[in-house]
């Protein structure tokens, strides 16, 4: 099993980025965490940050044939992009979205998210907590489509 884990823009500069929002946790720390997480459950965790919107999109494309599902935080894409919530549609992969901060707590703009009406689930408001809450439900929800019995 393969989910791919997409940050979207900004994501970059974590660690400096608004400490007192995000936390202290580089990129690079929450894909270690990832992927600690990933190798004790026995799947494959490949992750993908841009500032791009269109090689976001162009990623989803691409990782479709080999992800069985999606972990993203859309960033500020997820309160602004149709082409976000198109790209994900158009792939048909389950997606669950997470967010370090709670959105729906900050400015009335982040209340809203193009992509949450065809997510799995969201998980947000728990830093680094929230990526690593995300993939283990959807890997639970991912092993239950392939095997209802386990
Ligand atoms: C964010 C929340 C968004 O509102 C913001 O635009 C981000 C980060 C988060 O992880 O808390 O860039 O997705």
């Amino acid at each position: 099993m393969r989910i791919a884990v997409v940050h979207g823009p900004n994501l970059n500069l974590l660690g400096t980025r608004e400490p007192e929002v995000y936390g202290t946790s580089t990129l690079d720390d929450i894909n270690r965490a990832l992927a600690a997480l990933a190798a004790d459950l026995g799947v494959e965790a490949e992750p993908f940050q841009s500032n791009s919107e269109g090689r976001i999109l162009d990623f989803l494309a691409d990782v479709r044939d080999r992800a069985d599902g999606v972990l993203i935080n859309p960033a500020g894409l997820g309160h602004t992009s149709v082409a976000l919530l198109d790209g994900l549609l158009a792939i048909s992969r389950p997606f669950v979205e997470v967010h370090l901060s709670n959105p729906a707590s900050r400015e009335p703009f982040r209340r809203h998210s193009m992509i949450t009406p065809a997510a799995l689930g969201v998980v947000a408001g728990f830093g680094v907590d929230s990526y690593l809450s995300g993939f283990r439900c959807l890997f639970n929800h991912l092993r239950r489509h392939r095997n209802p019995d386990s």
